[in-house]
């Protein structure tokens, strides 16, 4: 891991590659990304009213706050503008619609100063996403839905790319979590008690990379990366897309990052939609990520 290109004009296929590699892709706004964001804020601005969405927290018992964002955050997922607007999103971006596959997006929150850090709003302790199940080919991609600032954005941490971390990642399957404790989220507003996959050594944290675009940039990163999220001091919540990946001759080919330290069990290769008609990924290639534990990945 040594590059973050900027608006690079590479192909989508070196770019999976240069992913795979640990570098990052980060992008200006785009009238795509821009409409997926102004179709996040209505919402958000909706949900919020009267209040603005970036400092409601100010305004609302965090009991009030978890109930807004509890109702809000699956609208968004599961509305079919939000697939729409990321189908014409990949295409903007240069991906074969007929073989990348997406999964919804995420709507996240970061509330400022603590006051909501758990469940619905979770602030996520460094992890790689592929200690949550997620395939060696899942790309990550992010983006602020509001201008955001380092006190308020997502870290990444250069060291971990080649360097394993003792973690309880073999306590997990994303089929298991799915069953039990994911509906449960907006109940956890004080502290969470779930079981997440977590870094079991010290970590080191320093030298990290914070990536701020405007609003609308578009940052790739792959599901290996360690990652967290910074403590919020900004002052406003931060409100954020992000949604995953994954280009299908990679999956049936086992391209992808490496695997040094994940152990979970279970695969995320179901919630893939194809580009072109949200069809899901063919059930042979799910059943050979289904059957094989991470490690062997
Ligand atoms: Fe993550």
């Amino acid at each position: 891991m040594n590059t973050t290109f900027f608006d690079s004009g590479v192909s989508d296929d070196t770019r999976r590659k240069q992913l795979y590699e640990g570098q990052l892709h980060v992008y200006s706004p785009l009238p795509r990304s821009l409409e997926l964001c102004k179709f996040a804020r209505e919402m958000c601005e909706e949900a919020f009213a009267p209040h603005d969405p970036q400092t409601a927290q100010y305004h609302l018992p965090v009991e009030r706050f978890a109930e807004i964002l509890a109702e809000l955050k699956p609208k968004f997922i599961h509305h079919p503008t939000s697939k729409r607007l990321i189908q014409n999103l990949l295409v903007e971006m240069g991906c074969d619609p007929g073989k990348t596959y997406f999964d919804v997006p995420r709507l996240r929150t970061s509330t400022s100063d603590e006051y909501l850090t758990s469940g619905i709003s979770y602030a996520f302790h460094p992890h790689r996403d592929t200690w949550y199940s997620a395939p060696f080919c899942q790309i990550n991609w992010w983006m602020p839905v509001y201008e955001i600032v380092p006190e308020n954005i997502m870290a990444f941490h250069p060291r971990y790319w080649s360097h394993p971390v003792r973690n309880g990642s073999q306590a997990y399957n994303y089929q298991e979590w799915n069953k039990t404790s994911r509906q449960s989220a907006a109940q956890h507003i004080k502290s969470d008690t779930r079981v997440q996959p977590k870094p079991e050594e010290p970590m080191e944290l320093d030298p990290q990379i914070r990536i701020a675009t405007r609003a609308g940039g578009i940052m790739l990163f792959s599901a290996a990366q360690m990652h967290s999220t910074v403590p919020n001091t900004s002052g406003r919540t931060r409100f954020s897309i992000d949604f995953r990946t994954v280009h299908i001759d990679d999956a049936v080919s086992r391209r992808g990052a490496s695997n040094i330290d994940s152990a979970c069990t279970g695969t995320t290769m179901e919630d893939y939609l194809r580009g072109t008609d949200l069809a899901h990924l063919p059930h042979e290639v799910i059943a050979m990520y289904m059957e094989m534990p991470a490690v062997e990945r």
